[in-house]
């Protein structure tokens, strides 16, 4: 199903594996200056995002093999494959269509023979109503009042994608006070309950499982917190929804199901905030946002599924990505929004890229020996900038950063974004360029130092530079752009995933630490000393025990 392929016993790994001696041995300055067209070459736009990876460490050789690669592992299969709707997550027997969730072309995706698209579209309409009517405020809760506050109780895929795209989105938010409670942390809920009104609050309890434990353990507490206020067990209907694949869970806990917003197992959990999780989106945002926001991701899958591999954005960033992980070693990838609405931008990809790429066994089910999905982090400039910075110029290690910003900003105060935008520019020339040992000596010179002192401070002065950087430039945080951005991500790690021969869509490093819980909760019930385990997990449950 899978084009099923080791990169490195490609033509392609071979020739990089070359390559990388020769690209190397250059600094990406030479490479500018050898080359005055390096930025339109080297640049993509988009509808309204430009990428430009010319501060990579690469040239043209670089790139026609890099696309070679993609080429012989099969990309363009693999992308036809999943579009169609090829059971492509082949452990957990799914397809994996995100991409009919905002299929506003609304062609039909046919799995198992019928289409999805009436059941995307019927869900999508139901969001419609609802949010509609919470908005207004003809939805009432049980004492006639008006929904003031909402809050999303989920974790994961059904918390981190809502939360980074209504803080991302705020300048288009209305009146409803948003909430996400997700850790099991009694502390997440207690302190949000502090903040609503029972009668004026709505619960919307986002799991596609419905059996997370820390999701089910902050719902059953917000549900008795919701009837000791006063709240009858037939309130609930007025105050609970759910947003969820398990309707039969869904009814057990008690929330009528004409309250449900079903999704389906062909959603990865990373990949549903286009779903009806993305509800506490729409009632923050408005309906008509949101499908911005579905149409731009469709208008980013529709150039991922068309473009050819060399103006194809996401395969691009992708292939950049790989040969830093591949060949030269970086373990991190850095994700730098010069915006504060996005500073959950790389906490989200944190989930979606290394829960999908952190995987050590191929699709042939062998361990790997190679390199696959790299650590994602990364916090909103200017704050990095004061923070971890010093070890990207000046560290060890080589840290690959995607920096982002928006032209226009929603804040336009005063002098406050072109500072911004000053400082976007000046990381990504810097880090390119560094400070030669020259021009920190002439610097030294220049404010009265002696020799003595310039021999023994000029060294910590030095920035080697040749630190390669992306930079994604876009018009204006709009809903549609956003959607573009976050689907230009999205595919891109499915393109990693590809070629690293991998499974990107299943998460079985998760399980094993929940089984452990699972077994060591009942263990934590009485004060007797346990035995059970290790030294040290004995040794620190009976400390807690005694201490409690
Ligand atoms: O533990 C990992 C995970 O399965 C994620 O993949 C998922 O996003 C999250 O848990 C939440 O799962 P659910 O939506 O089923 O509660």
């Amino acid at each position: 199903m899978l084009p099923n392929i080791d990169l490195t016993s490609t033509q392609a790994y071979k020739y990089l594996t070359d390559h990388y001696i020769d690209i190397v041995a250059k600094s990406l300055k030479e490479l500018f200056e050898a080359d005055s067209e390096r930025f339109e070459k080297f640049s993509l736009q988009f509808e309204d995002i430009l990428l430009d990876y010319s501060k990579n460490r690469i040239d043209d050789e670089t790139i026609a093999l890099l696309i070679q690669l993609a080429r012989e592992c099969g990309l363009n299969e693999a992308i036809e494959a999943m579009f169609s709707g090829k059971k492509i997550n082949v452990t957990e027997g799914r397809p994996v269509l995100h991409i009919a969730l905002r299929n506003r072309s609304n062609t039909p995706i046919l799995v198992d023979g019928k289409d999805v698209m009436p059941d995307v579209n019927r869900v999508l309409q139901q969001m419609k109503d609802f949010s509609e009517k919470i908005i207004s405020g003809t939805w009432k809760g049980y004492t006639g009042k008006a929904i003031t506050d909402v809050v999303n109780i989920g974790i994961g895929g059904s918390d981190l994608g809502p939360v980074m795209v209504t803080e991302a989105l705020k300048p288009y938010k209305n009146h409803l006070n948003l909430h996400f409670v997700s850790n099991v942390d009694a502390t997440h809920i207690v302190e949000t309950l502090k903040e609503v009104d029972p009668e004026t609050t709505l619960f919307l309890i986002a799991s596609k499982t419905f059996t997370t434990q820390e999701t089910m353990a902050n719902a059953h507490s917000a549900r008795d917190w919701f009837i000791k206020a006063g709240g009858k067990q037939e309130d609930v209907a007025k105050h609970f929804a759910a947003l969820s694949t398990n309707s039969k869970g869904v009814s057990e806990f008690g929330i009528d199901t004409a309250n449900m917003f079903e999704f389906w197992d062909w959603v990865g959990g990373r990949y549903s905030l286009w779903s009806a999780i993305g509800l506490s989106i729409v009632l923050s945002v408005g309906y008509d946002n949101f499908i911005e926001l579905l149409d731009g991701a469709h208008a980013m899958d529709e150039h991922f599924k068309t473009a050819p591999i060399e103006q194809n954005l996401p395969a691009i960033l992708a292939l950049v990505g790989i040969w830093h992980n591949n060949f030269f070693e970086a373990e991190t990838q850095a994700i730098l929004p010069y915006d504060q609405y996005m500073h959950r931008f790389a906490a989200y990809f944190q989930q979606g890229d290394m829960e999908s790429n952190g995987k050590h066994v191929d699709r042939n089910g062998k361990h790997v020996d190679y390199q696959t999905g790299p650590v994602i982090w990364g916090e909103p400039g200017t704050n990095g900038q004061h923070a971890f910075y010093q070890l990207i110029h000046q560290g060890t290690k080589l840290i690959p950063c995607d920096f982002i910003a928006p032209a226009q900003s929603h804040n336009p105060l005063g002098e406050h974004h072109q500072m911004l935008l000053s400082n976007f520019f000046a990381q990504t020339e810097a880090l390119m360029n560094g400070k030669t040992e020259e021009v920190v000596i002439d610097e030294l010179k220049k404010a009265g130092k002696n020799e003595e002192e310039i021999a023994q401070i000029a060294p910590f002065k030095v920035f080697e530079g040749n630190r390669p950087t992306n930079s994604i430039l876009v018009k204006k945080i709009t809903p549609r752009v956003f959607g573009s951005l976050i689907a230009m991500y999205e595919h891109k790690i499915f393109t990693q995933g590809i070629i690293w021969d991998i499974y990107s869509f299943d998460q079985w490093g998760v399980e094993l630490g929940k089984q452990l819980a699972g077994k060591i909760l009942p263990e934590l019930k009485d004060d007797a000393d346990v035995t059970s385990h290790d030294s040290s997990t004995n040794g620190l449950i009976n400390q807690y025990k005694s201490w409690r």
